[in-house]
């Protein structure tokens, strides 16, 4: 059904002609056509609330960049939201919860979101997302992992430091279980409603990890991560991103994700040697595409050779920053897709 199934076949471990490749962060920020369609709403929860329109910049890099996956555009925040805690999008600035989660009583208050009441706008959207792709790619959903969702209710807004959040580990480990447990639910009926309206494969990004001590990773993060791969990796290809955790490997090396994410921080060689038959997905400076188009090609031919003696997706190691020349986006996915390692 799908006329290009590298991602597919790379995140299942098999055999592929050549290296997939798709960027964090692809749908939006960079591109004209992105910004054109933005500037005709409110602002971004128009956006992401609008199915129609957030299939449609969700198709725009497969169009424009020629990628090897659609990626669903929406946002980590909507599960906080389903939840109970409403979110802004402030422009240039980020994400905003006028309420955060400060006590037991604010735990109880959340909900376990129902997938169809709360975030049918999002199942709508994979929905006409793959009915317009016309099966030329796959179609990626994806959640955030329960700490990384964690730091957000509690925090009410990024942070350098995420002290707020990571205080509540100490001070109260049993209360942020029990809301970790709460997302962890919501997560899996979230992610599993994804698969039912189109996704092909989920990914979970944990883009606080690196601000745990190991420890508390393994306790607060991989544990509630490894709960949702089990409950996902029956359906479709699962891949965890941990940002910043290059001590996280152990967790992922036995869990059903198939597909371990790197950043640009961590050494290809030595996942491969640590995850011994996983799919690695990866790595590139996000800063690597501010290079000539010759740097750019350069650097990644370099990082692909890094990935050898294993399935490899090709990716950054974070999302696409937003002042990237979407022609070094190009030259990127190009030579990607002319390696023949
Ligand atoms: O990857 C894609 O192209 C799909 C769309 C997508 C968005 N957010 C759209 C978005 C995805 C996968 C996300 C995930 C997300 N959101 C993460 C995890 C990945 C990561 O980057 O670490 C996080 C931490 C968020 C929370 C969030 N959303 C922040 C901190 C911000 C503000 C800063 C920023 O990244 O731009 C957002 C806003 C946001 N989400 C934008 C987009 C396109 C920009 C706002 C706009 O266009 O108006």
């Amino acid at each position: 059904m799908l006329q290009n199934d590298l991602l597919l076949r790379a995140a299942q471990g098999l055999p592929t002609e050549r290296t997939p490749v798709w960027l964090m962060r692809q749908a939006g920020r960079i591109l004209p056509e992105y910004r054109a369609v933005r500037a005709r709403l409110s602002g971004f929860k128009e956006l992401v609330e609008t199915p129609e329109l957030a299939a449609e910049v969700t198709i725009q890099p497969v169009d424009a960049l020629d990628v090897d996956a659609a990626i669903i555009f929406s946002d980590i925040l909507v599960v906080p939201e389903a939840m109970g805690l409403t979110y802004e999008m402030v422009e240039a600035r980020g994400p905003f919860f006028p309420e955060t989660i400060k006590s037991a009583a604010d735990v109880q208050k959340l909900r376990v979101a129902d997938p169809a009441e709360h975030l049918g706008y999002v199942l709508d959207a994979l929905r006409v997302t793959k009915r317009e792709l016309h099966g030329r790619v796959p179609l990626i959903g994806f959640a955030g992992a329960p700490w990384t969702i964690l730091a957000y209710m509690v925090e009410g807004h990024g942070s350098k430091t995420f002290s707020k959040a990571r205080r509540l580990l100490y001070q109260e480990p049993t209360l942020a279980h029990q809301l970790l447990e709460k997302i962890t639910v919501t997560t899996i009926a979230y992610l599993q409603a994804q698969v039912e309206a189109g996704a092909d494969l989920v990914q979970v990004f944990d883009s606080w990890a690196g601000i745990l001590p190991p420890a508390h990773y393994h306790e607060f993060s991989a544990r509630y991560i490894a709960r949702i791969s089990e409950a996902l990796a029956p359906l479709v290809p699962v891949t965890v991103f941990a940002k910043g955790a290059w001590w996280a490997v152990e967790d992922f090396a036995h869990s059903p994700a198939r597909t371990i994410g790197l950043d640009w921080n961590q050494s290809p060689r030595e996942v491969r040697r640590q995850a011994p038959g996983k799919t690695l997905q990866g790595n590139l400076d996000p800063c690597a595409l501010y290079g000539t188009p010759e740097q750019v090609k350069a650097a990644t031919e370099a990082m692909l050779r890094e990935f050898a003696g294993g399935p490899h997706i090709a990716n950054l190691g974070h999302g696409v920053y937003p002042d990237t020349p979407a022609e070094n986006v190009k030259v990127f996915v190009q030579t990607v897709k002319a390696w023949r390692g």
